[in-house]
């Protein structure tokens, strides 16, 4: 059994679906899978598996930020030898021409995290997914019409940072969205040689204010629900 998630061994898929939110993890659980099992409850971290189209997958919370998802991440791939990890979560836009809704793909993420800095020379390199797992998704989302942006994100430790003036390094880097966890998981799935993507949808525009309120972050837009289980389902 595992520290945080303490789980019974085998109870967990080996490919898992992670979000920030818990209660997110229980809505995407509940409205794609069939036969719902919920593994865990401690510290309100929940965590789900079930069946997508007949194939046994995972929901797991994980908590805002790094150092929440960096010991769920772990204990995935350490303790219930987890190798393929999707998050589905929402993000603020850093370029002013994207909406609420915008679905994106994180193709590399940058961070400010002092733990980027434990796998990589410095805040210059990011982070990268799964090479297969982003081609599968970009061939479904092609074929199921969903209008995905690929780009890299920025993985901040700060939502509430005291410099307003921050974001232009970053946006002159080219970075679509801000958003806390894809810099740790990409990491530690490279490490560890297991497959990780995320997924985002624009839940603000950090330039120009606008937002969804934290009701409509709970909920997940049912394609990015379907694309992302196809694409953690898909034999690669
Ligand atoms: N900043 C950081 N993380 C986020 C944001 C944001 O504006 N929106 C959603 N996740």
């Amino acid at each position: 059994m595992s520290l945080h998630i303490g789980a019974a061994p085998g109870v967990i898929a080996d490919k898992v679906v992670i979000t920030g939110d818990p209660l997110r993890a229980r809505y995407i659980a509940e409205s794609m899978l069939s036969d719902v099992v919920c593994y865990t409850e401690i510290r309100g971290m929940l965590g789900f598996t079930g069946y997508y189209q007949g194939q046994r997958v995972s929901v797991q919370g994980t908590g805002i930020g790094i150092p929440s998802t960096a010991l769920y991440v772990h204990e995935l791939i350490h303790d219930y030898g987890v190798q393929t990890i999707i998050r589905i979560g929402t993000c603020g836009a850093l370029h002013p021409g994207l909406l609420i809704g915008q679905p994106i793909i994180a193709t590399a993420a940058y961070s400010d995290s002092a733990t980027h800095l434990l796998y990589y020379p410095d805040f210059d390199t990011p982070s990268l997914p799964s090479d297969s797992l982003l081609q599968t998704t970009r061939t479904i989302a092609v074929s199921s019409g969903i209008p995905m942006l690929e780009g890299p994100v920025f993985s901040t430790d700060m939502f509430y940072h005291p410099d307003p003036l921050r974001w232009a390094h970053w946006q002159n880097k080219g970075i679509l969205a801000v958003e806390m966890e894809s810099g740790i998981i990409y990491a530690l799935a490279a490490v560890n040689n297991v497959r990780a993507l995320t997924l985002l949808t624009v839940s603000d525009n950090i330039l120009t204010h606008s937002s969804s309120s934290a009701s409509e972050r709970q909920l997940v837009d049912e394609g990015m629900m379907k694309l992302v289980f196809a694409v953690a389902t898909q034999e690669i």
